[in-house]
């Protein structure tokens, strides 16, 4: 199997399992991980066939996504396995994944250039005009409020008062999303990462003049 018929293939794979899903994971957030993948790996001369396998597969075996993780991360296993990609990229593969599903504690970091570069282009979808979107339609699907000029930052929050909901969109920004810059792994992903910084940095801005009736 060609390369490209296994990306085809791969594509076919993740779309029919997003279709069932509800959480807000569609399936054009793995097209655009897809495409900054593209474009960092290429900067960052990155394996091009593994970074974007990855990037098709990274939210496959979610827990967001599957009630089993491990069910799902077998099921995945066996996928590529049949898929006809080669047996490093499939081992490759699965590892990136693995680490970015990876949940509580210290996350690991990235072994391989190729799983900080999907791991980058994740976490460029979270921001700039993007990640604001997002943001905003998970809280509307979680029933938050946009803003409360009271509500405290979570760092501050005592776990009693943040698990009672207390939480909000903006607030969402300050626990999350202005972090991710400096997160970032491979120096492309950061430069992408600073515009879309300074567009959120400006969102906020605008937000809280017009909230005040300046602008
Ligand atoms: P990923 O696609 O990396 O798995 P998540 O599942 O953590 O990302 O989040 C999906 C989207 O929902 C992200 O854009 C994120 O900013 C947003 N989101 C996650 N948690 C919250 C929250 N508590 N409030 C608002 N938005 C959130
Ligand atoms: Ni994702």
């Amino acid at each position: 199997m060609e390369n490209h018929e296994v990306l085809q293939a791969a594509e076919a794979y993740v779309k029919a399992k997003l279709e069932k899903d509800s959480s807000g994971h569609d399936w054009w957030h793995i097209y655009r991980v897809v495409q900054t993948t593209r474009r960092i790996a290429a900067e960052e001369g990155a394996d091009g066939f593994v970074c974007e396998l990855a990037a098709l597969l990274h939210d496959v075996a979610d827990d967001k996504l599957s009630a089993d993780p491990a069910a799902a991360e077998r099921e995945l296993r066996q996928w590529l396995d049949a898929s006809g990609a080669p047996a490093s990229a499939t081992e490759h593969v699965l590892e990136i994944i693995s680490t970015m599903s990876f949940k509580g504690g210290a996350r690991p970091p990235m072994r391989t250039l190729e799983g900080r570069v999907v791991q980058d282009a994740d976490r460029l979808d979270a921001i700039g005009a993007t990640g604001i979107s997002r943001v905003f339609a998970y809280s509307g699907w979680k029933g938050r409020p946009i803003h409360d000029p009271s509500v405290i930052v979570r760092e501050q929050m005592t776990e009693e008062e943040y698990r009672s909901g207390n939480d909000t969109a903006i607030n969402h920004f300050y626990e999350k999303l202005l972090k991710l810059k400096e997160r970032m792994n491979t120096p492309y992903a950061r430069k992408l990462a600073e515009e879309r910084h300074r567009f959120m940095e400006q969102f906020l801005e605008q937000f809280y003049d017009e909230w005040e009736g300046k602008r």
